[in-house]
């Protein structure tokens, strides 16, 4: 018997530093954007944290909530990014400028096509220069909602630039 293993055309990395806040959060926002579409098929999405400490670790229960009461579920696993990452996937996507700072750094160890951005570069109307989606770790809850509110203004974005300028193509 033959499986079909399908692979998506394009992919999505979300990269913060600890892969258990914000990242997920980006990964579950624009999973289900890429749902809505019907683009499940042609859009891979996943994140990682340039640092190390929460690999293994569920997301932070706090963001898992936020999310959940916009009917949005955060899951999987911390892991870390590593320089092989840049060429499994077409787009990696820091959340701040300091993991931006750091894909940069790490970007010089493989050859690689994939295209390196910050999150709200992709966001409509953003003011102009270069803009974090806050670290929510050591705030109060309503950082998890303000990274929501980013995460669904930019995701829509990013999803027209994939569109766009990687070809992504809609079956709908
Ligand atoms: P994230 O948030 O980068 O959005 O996942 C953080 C999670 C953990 C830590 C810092 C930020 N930490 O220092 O452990």
């Amino acid at each position: 018997m033959s499986e079909e293993l399908e692979v998506p055309e394009k992919s999505v990395l979300f990269v913060c530093l600890g892969n258990i806040c914000r990242s997920p959060t980006a990964e579950a926002v624009l999973r289900a954007l890429v749902r809505e579409a019907g683009l499940e098929a042609r859009l891979g999405v996943e994140s990682a944290g340039t640092g190390g400490w929460h690999v293994g670790e569920p997301p932070d229960p706090r963001a898992r909530e936020a999310a959940r009461a916009r009917g949005l579920r955060v899951e999987g696993r911390g892991r870390q990014f590593t320089a092989q990452d840049f060429a499994r996937f077409d787009l990696v996507v820091a959340m701040d400028r300091e993991n931006l700072r750091a894909l940069r750094a790490l970007a010089a160890e493989v050859e690689h096509d994939a295209e390196l951005a910050l999150l709200r570069d992709f966001e409509p109307g953003a003011p102009p220069g270069s803009l974090d989606v806050p670290d929510p770790y050591y705030g109060g809850e309503g950082g998890f909602d303000e990274v929501l509110d980013l995460c669904e203004r930019a995701c829509r974005g990013l999803l027209a630039h994939l569109e766009a300028a990687h070809g992504l193509t809609s079956s709908r």
